[in-house]
């Protein structure tokens, strides 16, 4: 992800309507250097993007979209993996996700990650957050 990138990316964001990032936050995520930022590009459209935390021995996936219209085709996975490649000094890779997204929740247990706690009332709208990690 570059910043070139941010137009799309915040579109793609705003389509999903999962979280509210600004560009801004988008920017440092970009510019720091324990963030690993990825996108997916086909034919020069932005479908999906992912960001990852690497702070070894620990890591985090902080998000990962993939345009609506591309779900379920394979984009979310090679993000995922984009990213599990560069855990090379971490042990576990932990994430928190709405409760009730069902699909996210879906993706994530298939992809290995353990759910470990559940946050009561974490998000502001009261939803509580299910938190899982992977071990590498
Ligand atoms: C979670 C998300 C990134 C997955 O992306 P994707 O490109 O569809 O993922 P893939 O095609 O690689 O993986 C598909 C797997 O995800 C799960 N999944 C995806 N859509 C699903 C749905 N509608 N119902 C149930 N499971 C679903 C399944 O495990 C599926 O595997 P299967 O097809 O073998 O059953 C995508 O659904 C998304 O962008 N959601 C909105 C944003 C979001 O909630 N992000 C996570 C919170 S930060």
């Amino acid at each position: 992800m570059t910043e070139n990138d941010l137009p799309q990316v915040l579109d793609l964001q705003r389509e999903l309507a999962f979280q509210d990032w600004n560009e801004k936050q988008f920017l440092s995520e970009i510019k720091a250097s324990y963030a690993y930022c990825v996108v997916c590009e086909i034919d020069g459209k932005i479908q999906g993007y992912a960001i990852f935390h690497l702070l070894g021995p620990d890591s985090e996936l902080l998000s990962i979209a993939t345009r609506e219209t591309e779900q379920r085709k394979g984009i979310g996975s090679q993000l995922l993996h984009a990213g599990l490649d560069q855990l090379t000094n971490e042990d576990q890779c932990f994430l928190e996700v709405r409760d009730g997204n069902a699909k996210a929740r879906a993706f994530y247990e298939k992809h290995g990650f353990k759910l470990y706690n559940v946050r009561k009332k974490y998000y502001a709208d009261g939803e509580d957050a299910a938190l899982y990690v992977k071990k590498l």
